[in-house]
Parts: structure tokens; sequence; C-alpha cells
């Protein structure tokens, strides 16, 4: 049986990861991996994370399944988070899920289950597990125009053409903040066009949204995530707790299934069920209790939301800084946009050859496309990064 078996393309996140850990120089900057690192290098496990898994270990009494859609408190605090009160709780359904990645998964095999025709619309670019999932699944997938190789900032009116070519019942992917790979997002009047169109054209959003918090503060980062839930019909969500909890490897998600009908007790609720049952049950529960325990905690939430705040604020001065280092050397103001992009993200616009000399020459690790982890810099890479953007000509 095993003979049968093909190689399948690699994951060219992941592969970056472990060139840069085969690489024995010693100077070498990893800028791959969305994963948030200090100025020390290292991807710390949150004070607020810290006392409450001190407080589950002293409390927990036992380890016995959860129910199938996860701890309901949970997913509570998590509709809190993202949506506030946009919507009233009776009509949101919600799962727990394994990861943000696990959120999307689900999400595409429901769409596949409710609507077999459906295609979704991805941005172009997108981050590629969206494209190679959807593949996985066999739904067909759709680009849409997205960034402007030019001005790297969003191409409005390309991405309203492309999607004025989606027919009723078709899904638009959209990233709720911090785009990845892109660093290029909506503003209120965009996402406001957006949500007309969707409704002109009876299409279906599906936001992912992975880095709240990371990009104008938390609540700024949910707005247009609050206006396309509360304005349509129907959408999905579907949310990850890796990055703003920092707790990539507990594997934390949450899928909504929204609908103006109501039906939170109902079919949609068995069918995000029925799907984790399929898949892989229960879902895991201890980041998902860290999660509830900081979420309902008002001092843990505030230390929480500092930490976060700080670590959003560093971001946002090396986004500076290189923006400043770059200005210097060139003497133009062509990579200003580095300081406009938000999240952990920005998207060089430059080739993969000249990507590649960057790392071949200066040990510097960004994703093919020219995505390049600004949480992956501190003071004094920024000047190594910036040298080697302008030696290598971009
Ligand atoms: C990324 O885009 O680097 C992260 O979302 C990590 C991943 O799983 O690809």
């Amino acid at each position: 049986m095993f003979e049968n078996l093909k190689p399948q393309p690699a994951d060219k996140i992941l592969a970056l990861m472990q060139m840069y850990r085969d690489d024995p120089r010693d100077q070498k900057v990893d800028l791959g991996v969305g994963v948030y690192k200090n100025a020390e290098g290292v991807t710390p496990v949150m004070r607020a994370v810290k006392a409450a898994e001190q407080r589950i270990i002293d409390e927990q009494a036992t380890k016995a399944y959860t129910g199938l859609a996860g701890d309901p408190a949970y997913a509570d605090a998590m509709i809190g988070l993202i949506l506030d009160t946009a919507v009233e709780r009776s009509k949101i359904a919600a799962v727990a899920t394994p990861g943000g990645t696990g959120a999307v998964r689900q999400a595409f095999e429901l769409i596949k289950m409710a609507n077999p025709n459906a295609r979704v619309f991805v941005s172009d670019p997108t981050w590629p597990n969206h494209v190679s999932i959807l593949k996985y699944v066999g739904i067909e997938t759709v680009v849409y125009r997205y960034f402007d190789a030019e001005t790297r900032a969003v191409n409005f009116d390309g991405m309203i053409e492309d999607l004025k070519g989606a027919k009723e019942g078709d899904v638009v992917l959209l990233h709720g903040c911090c785009h990845n790979p892109t660093g290029a997002n909506l503003n209120l009047t965009q996402w406001k066009a957006v949500v007309e169109l969707l409704n002109e054209r009876g299409l279906i959003p599906m936001i992912d949204i992975a880095y709240q918090g990371f990009g104008d503060g938390l609540e700024e980062d949910a707005a247009g995530v609050r206006l396309v839930a509360s304005s349509v019909p129907e959408c999905l969500i579907a949310a990850s707790c890796s990055k703003n909890f920092g707790i990539y490897r507990e594997r934390t998600g949450l899928l909504m299934a929204i609908s103006q009908q109501g039906d939170a007790e109902g079919l949609n609720q068995k069918t995000l069920a029925y799907l984790n049952r399929q898949n892989y049950s229960f879902p895991p529960d201890h980041g998902a209790r860290v999660v509830t325990t900081i979420l309902n905690d008002p001092e843990l939430r505030a230390d929480w939301q500092k930490e976060l705040e700080e670590t959003r604020l560093g971001m946002l001065a090396l986004r500076q800084q290189l923006a400043d280092e770059l200005q210097r050397l060139t003497g133009s103001d062509r990579f200003g946009f580095i300081a406009e992009h938000r999240g952990m993200f920005s998207l060089l616009g430059t080739t993969p050859e000249l990507v590649e000399k960057m790392r071949v020459d200066a040990g510097i690790y960004m994703v093919g496309d020219s995505r390049l982890n600004i949480a992956g810099l501190n003071a004094q890479t920024v000047p190594i990064l910036a040298k080697a953007i302008v030696d290598a000509g971009v």
C-alpha cells in the first residue's frame, strides 16, 4: 500500500523553518514562520498564561472529556473577545478546534457539506495553507486581486471588481486583520463596501482572524469582523489564540457559524459538533481553559492585555525603525509602506531570486514571496536587514 504514496508539496513556511535551523552561520536572522519573538529571540510564555496554568493545575479536579464542542465557557469568552455584543449569542453556533487551522479546515468542510458547488474566493496572495487545504478538501478556489505591487497597499478597486465575478452562494475568504502575508489591510470604509457587495450578490463571508491585538489594538482589529458579522445573513469565523495568547503548541482555535435566523442550538451547532466528532472527536482543552481563565478574570485579563499591547507597540517600533533605516540608506520613501502595514508581516514585494540572494549573502530568512516577520527582528538586526535589502538591490 505505502508504495503508492506520492511525495506531497512541502509547505514553504515550514520548509524555511528547517533551512534556518540547518544553517550553521552565527549571524542569521529568522523572519520566516509567524511566531512572535522578543528582543532576545525568545517566544515567551505570557505572564497571564503562566498564572492561569498554575491555577488550572491547582484547581482542576478531572481531565474527563468536555463536550464535542469544547467547554461552552470557552466559546462564550472568545465570542465576547471577537464580537463583543455585535451579534446576539443565540445566532452563533461555535466549537473549539485544534488551532486556527483546525477552524479553517472545519469551515471548509462545512462549506463543502452545505453547498458542494460553492467556490471559495481567496486574496492574491493569501496564507498558502488556505489554498492547500481548499485543494485537499476539494473546493474550487478563485483568487481575487488584493495587493498592489506598486503601492504595497490594498488594490481595493481590483478586489471589488474580481469579487463581482462571484456567484450567489460563493464564499469570500477575508482576513479579519493583520493580513497574512501582506500586512496591508482594509479600512472601515472599505469593509463597508465589501459588506454591501456581499449582500448585493448573496456571497458568504468567511473571516480568518488569527492576529487580533497585533495590529491597531484588540477592539480596532475586530471592527471589520464585527461589522460583517452583524450585517450579513450568514457568515463563518475562524479564530486562533496561537498568536495573541502565545500558546502556539496548545492548538487553540474557535469556529463560529453565524446565522441571523438564530439556530445556535440547532442544526448549525449540531453540524459543527458532528464535524469535530468525525475529524478528531473532542477538541483539545488545555489552551482553551487557559484562555477562558484569563478572559473571565479581570486581573489576569488586564495583565494579558497589557503584555499584548507591549508586544504590539514593540512591533510597531520595529516597523518604524526599519522604514527609517531604509529611508536613510536609500534616500527615498519607497519603503515607507513597512511603517504603514500592520500585524506580524509585511510583504516586501520583491522577487524570489532576491529573497534567495538575501538568504545566501546575509543569512536573512524570509518566505520566498518576500514576506518578512517583523517580530523576528530586534533593534540590532533591523540595520542588518536594511543593509541586506539595499545590497540585494530590492
Ligand atoms: C504563518 O503564517 O507563518 C503562521 O500562521 C504559521 C503557520 O502555520 O504557517
